[in-house]
């Protein structure tokens, strides 16, 4: 489950590749994306690959993650502005198959329950992107999240806003809540790719090895989905059990030969 990559880059690389292996090969494609400073390279390598091949994006929908509370889609913080400025305004993905959850001060219920719903009429994610939190969040599951939960409101822990708040000029306009997808949603994708890069993230990942399935560890409900995959690069695997560890040779090696097999 943990593959260990040497650096950001060779892992931006597999994914964004893994990301256009689905759209050409399969007639429709759901993807679930994440936000964050993880994402970035993913993005980025995603674009140029894209250029480069110019698949058909008519029937690829995009699901996003999460989205802060009470930051118009407008704030260059929202999660709304992060998707256009790294992915959406780079690459034409049909702006009617592209969701985000609704991050307005009137976020309820309703449109909670409505979100999730949508993913579920599409048939559900192929395959959910996920960076990790310090605390071990995923999305903005924070510790303690039921396993069972769908997409809902949620205050943001003190350790989520004090890492997060360095995008923030001013801390102040740091968000208290979010809506996210719940964790229920992120395990019904049929695919998992959990994502972490960076040494502030080694203590997280050597906890989540050590873990089993936990609901104080957000991340740790990954144990129990059969197609959930780690991908580190080699400051945030400085903790962890090399023995329970492959190498992303190994990874890109049998992606290839699958890849190969379905030409
Ligand atoms: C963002 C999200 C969060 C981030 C996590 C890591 O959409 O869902 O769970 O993935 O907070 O953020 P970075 O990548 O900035 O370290």
């Amino acid at each position: 489950m943990f593959y260990i990559f040497p650096t950001a880059t060779e892992i931006a690389d597999f994914v964004s590749e893994q990301m256009l292996l689905r759209i050409k090969n399969q007639n429709k494609t759901v993807f679930g994306l994440a936000t964050g400073s993880t994402m970035e390279p993913v993005y980025e390598q995603f674009i140029q690959k894209y250029r480069q091949c110019q698949p058909s994006l008519e029937q690829v929908y995009c699901f996003n993650l999460d989205e802060y509370v009470g930051l118009p889609a407008e704030h260059p913080q929202s999660y709304h502005a992060y998707m256009q400025k790294h992915l959406f305004r780079h690459v034409p993905f049909n702006q009617q198959q592209v969701f985000l959850p609704c991050g307005q001060k009137t976020a309820n219920e309703a449109e909670c329950q409505a979100f999730s719903a949508l993913i579920q009429a599409q048939g559900g994610i192929d395959l959910q992107l996920l960076g990790i939190g310090t605390n071990g969040h995923i999305g903005f599951n924070e510790p303690g999240t039921p396993f069972n939960s769908r997409t809902h409101i949620v205050a943001l822990s003190e350790q989520t806003r004090r890492d997060n708040s360095r995008f923030f000029a001013n801390k102040n306009e740091m968000p208290t809540h979010a809506v996210t997808l719940g964790l229920k949603d992120i395990v019904e994708a049929e695919e998992v790719f959990l994502l972490a890069t960076g040494a502030h993230k080694a203590e997280i990942m050597a906890a989540l090895q050590r873990s089993r399935s936990d609901e104080q560890l957000p991340a740790s409900i990954l144990h129990e989905h059969p197609n959930a995959i780690v991908l580190l690069d080699a400051q945030a695997a400085q903790e962890l059990d090399r023995s329970l560890c492959r190498s992303y040779q190994d990874l890109t090696r049998t992606r290839t030969a699958i890849a190969e097999k379905a030409t």
